[in-house]
């Protein structure tokens, strides 16, 4: 069963700044599944906030259907294995980060006779061991967010909703907060995950969408979307060889003693190719597909929007 199922989501804020309102989600469909984690990515204004608070009933769908656990967010109980990272939260300043934890504990019905144990692991994973005694007021941006992260955790949730779980930390805070979301993902939890950091979103997630103005633009594994349709590169040595190929199998772009690459008319030439240079002789090395970054496939991705509007 699907973690997360959105079908066909429209979000129109009703809002006197703006005649006729702000369509914050335009027709948006996606799956969460079991046990990955999925990146929401979008520049500002994508809609990324807006569907988090939908799915967590923080605020109402217009039209479509989403389901959490397979209840619609109306139903509570769709929240009970769910845990939530909020962006831009703010964390009572008076509480030390234990007296924080203890907090989300009791709002989250976790036994009394567990709450210290739990307390003592979430600290422990986001390693903030030693300073759960210190008042969240003395904490610095990057202990805010794994106070936050704890938080979210603290009812041993089976899916975690991370708003910008990164924002405004540096490289080494980076680098935990994406080591503790692997290790969550590893035991066999879900990670829904909102940013609009592409790069670093392409080294933890499994599935990204990307949103654009309340619209999905692409969505896929981080792999799909990083392999450059129909372009690969082969390794081999050619030696002497020298060869065309038709143009209904595609083109090749560039070559070297060693290397070229061919951008072909459909996946499925690749096996022609590799055909033709057996039948020459030819020692294959690797054949790869070309990557680019997230970053240039969104780019990608809204240069084709403009061109359809
Ligand atoms: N409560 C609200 N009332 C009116 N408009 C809103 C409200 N909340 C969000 N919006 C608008 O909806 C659109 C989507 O906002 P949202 O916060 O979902 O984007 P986001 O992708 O999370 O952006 P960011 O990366 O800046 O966090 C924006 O145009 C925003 O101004
Ligand atoms: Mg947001």
């Amino acid at each position: 069963m699907n973690v997360i199922t959105v079908t066909d989501v429209t979000k129109l804020y009703d809002t006197r700044m703006k005649k006729g309102g702000v369509t914050a989600l335009d027709g948006v469909s996606l799956e969460v599944l079991p046990a990955e984690i999925f990146g929401l990515l979008g520049p500002n204004g994508a809609g990324k906030t807006t569907l988090f608070k939908i799915l967590l009933g923080v605020t109402e769908l217009t039209t479509g259907e989403a389901f959490l656990f397979g209840l619609p967010p109306s139903d509570p109980k769709s929240r009970l294995k769910v845990g939530y990272l909020p962006e831009n939260h703010r964390f009572p300043e008076h509480l030390t980060g234990i007296g924080l934890l203890e907090f989300a504990a009791y709002l989250s019905n976790v036994p009394k006779s567990e709450i210290d144990g739990r307390v003592d692991k979430m600290l422990e994973i986001v390693d903030m061991s030693k300073w759960g005694s210190m008042k969240i007021k003395k904490y610095s941006k990057g202990m805010l967010q794994r106070i936050g992260l704890a938080q979210a955790m603290i009812n041993d949730p089976d899916c975690i909703f991370l708003d910008e779980p990164t924002d405004g930390v540096d490289p080494v805070g980076k680098m935990e907060i994406k080591e503790v979301m692997l290790r969550i993902r590893d035991e066999g939890k879900t990670i829904f995950l909102n940013s609009h950091l592409l790069s670093e979103v392409e080294t933890v997630a499994d599935r990204v969408a990307i949103l654009r103005q309340g619209k999905v633009a692409r969505i896929g594994s981080v792999d799909e979307l990083t392999s450059k349709a129909l372009q690969y590169e082969i390794e081999a040595n050619f030696g002497e060889s020298l060869f065309d190929i038709p143009e209904n199998i595609g083109k090749i772009k560039r070559i070297s003693t060693n290397k070229l690459t061919v951008e072909l008319v459909d996946a499925k030439k690749i096996n022609w190719i590799i055909d033709m240079m057996r039948r020459k002789d030819i020692d294959i090395i690797s054949v790869k597909p070309i990557k680019i970054t997230l970053e240039q496939s969104f780019m990608e991705a809204v240069k084709e929007e403009k061109e359809w509007a």
